[in-house]
């Protein structure tokens, strides 16, 4: 996730740009950079780093204009690097570029424009776009409208982005685009603004244009003009915006964590985008740098992680053991990087890190490659250190995580790992392709289950009435629900203060059934599988005991409502992928008890988003 912002009119548009960059930094802060047209000519900064060293740059050379564009980098393709740094430029220069969002077919465009002699500058998927645009240029005249140009480069590319383009020889005017990531217009007295979100410009204006997928706009002095990709007109109305900034900064969540929470089946889309073929059950990783024949020699899996990240490591276990077929193991970052552990150049250790940047997860990976095993990681943050440190690296692209309870990071991490599951099956022939492409089908189906659960939200609301005001509260969980049971119980304590356990179901008996009473709330992951009447047995113990049990089940269970004294259903999925959607309620619910207990959501006591110290 990035941030665009834009403006036109008669003031310098540099303290305009500088500041709605500041105002998006939560959508990615890695590197940043502008472009401006003053007197005929094209101006572009940019560099690695926050947003002030951007602004010392341009301080050391000022640049000037009444119309520009800028951006702040969240990278996804290409590290982050003054290079890889937007906006982006074409072989002559007199075109700019700055783009949010994910280009799939970057690489054979690249390759294509390559051999018609364009030179890169960058790594980046997004440098592609400025060479589509020359390449028109070139093939229909200087003087075809920038916005045309645009409009037939876009056609070219598949994926997702939102974009704004200067070109030298139009200098009154930006084009923006977009399909799949935001953009909106802002209209003011003499001046048009562009950005990614509507916060960066409510200081300016409150009216508003949405620009819709597929759409095109034409950003000049005298106004805006809308057409579709195929070159439709457009007939677009302003709408008011009554936000206040502060909460229109969280897009009209109260909490960044809720807006995360919500944007998860983006984020999960996001992160299977370019990456499956069902029809070919083809799974590819870019930088994983992962053979055949290395894929076979793998006789272990052991996955470390801390806190959230390491129950995703626990699912992981499940589905390495149940697809690939070879041992797996979860080691807590900190015990494994002291434990002297026992692995070799046939054990594949796997990190696993939001941030990217967790002392002891960083650590872990450093024993593990000075004993020879093969180190991938799985993180969210492109380029973070363990991203550099491991042999091989898989992506999530949830987008900046701002909450510190980590929401969609966990379910992208569960989205990767079950891929990767997948990837290895198939590369050890443990899986056929009809059931890979089954596997596959059944993840591309999961959004979209995330979003009809999330229309319920209001249920989860109420639920929580019943967990505000106890002290202590329990999670069980059976085979994959066990991990989602401890990641329900950390999600409780870390944001509302209470004190919350994760329990193998069936470990109740042996010892915390004692602390059942009718003060203690029990959450009960009753998910579909082998286990399922087992878990209707722990849910009777509870209840013999007069405890009070919140069920988690899956839509169409008749039997669970018997016995527990309230359920959440969740939409049906498979066995595997049914911790993906059992954690979204608990997330919810976690929430909804630190809001109702006055707790600081964002930013609870205590805790950092990245721990990176011992
Ligand atoms: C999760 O909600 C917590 N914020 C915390 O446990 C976190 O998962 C842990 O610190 C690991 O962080 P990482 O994924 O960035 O390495």
């Amino acid at each position: 996730m990035c941030g665009i912002f834009g403006y036109i009119g008669t003031k310098e548009a540099l303290p305009f740009l500088i500041e709605g960059l500041k105002k998006l930094e939560y959508r990615g802060y890695d590197s940043s950079g502008v472009a401006t047209i003053d007197k005929g000519r094209l101006f572009i900064e940019k560099c690695a780093g926050k947003i002030s060293d951007l602004e010392k740059k341009i301080n050391e050379r000022p640049i000037r204009g009444p119309i520009g564009i800028g951006h702040t980098r969240w990278a996804t393709h290409g590290q982050p690097s003054d290079q890889n740094s937007h906006p982006h430029e074409d072989c002559t220069g007199l075109i700019a570029v700055v783009h949010n969002g994910i280009i799939e077919n970057y690489l054979p465009l690249r390759r294509a424009l390559a051999d018609e002699g364009h030179k890169f500058l960058s790594t980046t998927d997004t440098e592609v776009i400025a060479h589509l645009i020359e390449k028109y240029f070139t093939k229909a005249g200087q003087n075809v409208p920038l916005e045309e140009a645009v409009r037939q480069a876009m056609l070219a590319v598949e994926g997702s982005y939102s974009i704004a383009v200067l070109y030298e020889k139009q200098p009154n005017k930006i084009v923006a685009a977009r399909k799949g990531s935001p953009l909106i217009i802002g209209i003011s007295e003499g001046e048009t603004f562009i950005s990614s979100d509507i916060p960066a410009m409510l200081k300016y204006t409150s009216q508003i244009i949405y620009l819709n997928d597929y759409e095109i706009a034409t950003i000049t002095e005298d106004g805006v003009k809308v057409e579709t990709i195929h070159g439709q007109k457009v007939e677009k109305e302003a709408v008011f915006i009554s936000w206040d900034p502060e909460s229109a900064e969280k897009g009209g969540y109260a909490h960044f964590m809720l807006k995360e929470i919500h944007e998860q089946p983006k984020a999960i889309r996001d992160t299977i985008s370019g990456r499956v073929k069902v029809d070919e059950s083809f799974i590819h990783f870019d930088e994983l740098n992962f053979t055949e024949e290395e894929a076979r020699q793998i006789n272990r899996v052991v996955f470390t992680a801390c806190g959230t990240s390491w129950h995703a490591g626990l699912i992981g276990e499940y589905l390495i053991e149940q697809f690939v077929k070879i041992p797996a193991e979860v080691e807590y970052a900190a015990e494994f990087r002291y434990r002297h552990p026992i692995v070799d150049e046939n054990t594949l250790v796997i990190a696993i890190s939001q941030s990217g940047e967790t002392a002891d997860t960083l650590g872990a990976v450093w024993e593990a490659k000075a004993q020879g095993a093969k180190v991938i990681s799985i993180c969210n943050v492109v380029g973070s250190s363990i991203a550099r440190e491991s042999h091989g690296i898989i992506y999530t692209y949830a987008g900046p995580e701002i909450g510190v309870a980590s929401t969609k990071a966990f379910t992208t991490q569960l989205t990767v790992i079950y891929l990767f599951a997948l990837f290895l099956a198939k590369k050890r022939g443990s899986i056929s392709k009809l059931e890979a492409q089954k596997m596959i089908s059944d993840l591309i189906a999961i959004p979209d289950k995330i979003e009809q659960f999330l229309g319920r939200e209001k249920e989860i609301e109420a639920a929580a009435e019943r967990f505000s005001k106890c002290s202590n509260t329990l999670f069980l969980g059976r085979g994959k629900g066990f991990p989602i049971a401890l990641e329900g119980a950390l999600k409780l304590k870390e944001i509302s203060y209470i004190h919350a356990e994760g329990y193998p179901a069936a470990e109740m008996k042996h010892g915390p059934i004692a602390l059942i009473d009718e003060n203690m709330p029990v959450v009960v992951l009753a998910l579909a599988g082998r286990r399922y009447d087992k878990i209707l047995g722990n849910i009777e113990e509870v209840k013999a005991r007069g405890g009070i049990v919140v069920a988690v089940a899956v839509e169409g269970d008749a039997m669970v409502c018997e016995k527990a004294d309230e359920v959440i259903y969740i939409p049906q999925t498979t066995e595997a992928l049914s911790p993906i959607l059992a954690v979204i309620p608990l997330q919810l619910l976690a929430y909804y008890i630190a809001v109702k207990r006055g707790c600081h959501v964002d930013q609870p006591r205590n805790l950092a988003k990245s721990v990176t110290v011992e």
